[in-house]
């Protein structure tokens, strides 16, 4: 699996930039690509409807391998996480979609009408999107891991400095009552932190944060407890080490 992974993540990550580039000169929302989902390129509902190809989800190669992250976060989690949880969120949002008859052909119309559809189709679809965005925000770890360039300059404008970004952003993951995620966004350019409840992203029509997601953090138990118990802090803190900062500025840039 080891082999296989790495030369999966270099097609993945070069057919990603590709399909960027190419979704982006097309006028469609590269998120589509990001997420691992099959769907024509179609952008409007009715079109959706009328090509009888609404989207599904897929699960694309995790990038690295289980143990990449440790220290800060260990294989045995990982693994868990990956073949279990998110998996089962891409099979049962995918079970959902076909069940109530959803012609939606991207992710974002999806959550943008999530609010007209069932909770099995929200909550599993949340998760399916939440942990694909996930899983391309991490790398192994890095000695002073930061941002760079208009990134940096961004969140210095928008927090006043890095260090009082991450504090903000870690009392929103600190903060969740219960399960669900952090975020930061871009709302119409401009820089947001907040939270969202279970598995909702800032791209539902009823979130409570609403934005184009830049980075998100899981801070449900699944993803930290067998490591660090009931110890969230101590897991957002480690979890900054393994930031990809590089995968945050393409997500400001697209
Ligand atoms: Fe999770």
């Amino acid at each position: 699996m080891a082999t296989t992974n790495r030369r999966n993540f270099l097609r993945t990550s070069i057919g990603f930039s590709a399909a960027t580039v190419a979704t982006t000169a097309l006028g469609v929302n590269p998120l589509n690509t990001l997420v691992g989902c099959s769907s024509p390129t179609s952008s409007g509902k009715e079109s959706a409807e009328s090509s009888g190809t609404p989207l599904e989800f897929t699960q694309e190669p995790l990038g690295y391998e289980y143990n990449a992250l440790e220290p800060n976060i260990d294989a045995r989690t990982m693994e868990i996480h990956y073949t279990k949880h998110h998996t089962g969120y891409i099979s049962k949002v995918n079970d959902a979609i076909k069940a109530d008859k959803i012609t939606y052909s991207t992710p974002e119309e999806l959550f943008a009408n999530i609010s007209k559809l069932s909770d099995t189709v929200r909550n599993n679809g949340g998760g399916a999107w939440n942990h694909s965005f996930f899983w391309k925000s991490l790398r192994a770890p890095v000695d002073g891991n930061a941002p760079a360039g208009a990134l940096m300059d961004a969140i210095n404008g928008s927090f006043g400095s890095f260090d009082q970004f991450k504090e903000q952003f870690a009392a929103a993951g600190a903060g969740r009552f219960g399960s669900g995620w952090a975020w930061l966004v871009s709302d119409q350019g401009t820089l947001k932190i907040g939270s969202t409840p279970n598995q909702d992203n800032p791209l539902m029509d009823d979130a409570e944060l609403k934005g184009k997601p830049l980075l998100g953090i899981d801070v449900w138990e699944h993803a930290y407890y067998l490591h660090y118990q009931n110890r969230r802090p101590e897991y957002i803190t480690n979890w900054w080490n393994v930031v990809n900062w590089d995968f945050v500025a393409e997500q400001l840039d697209a």
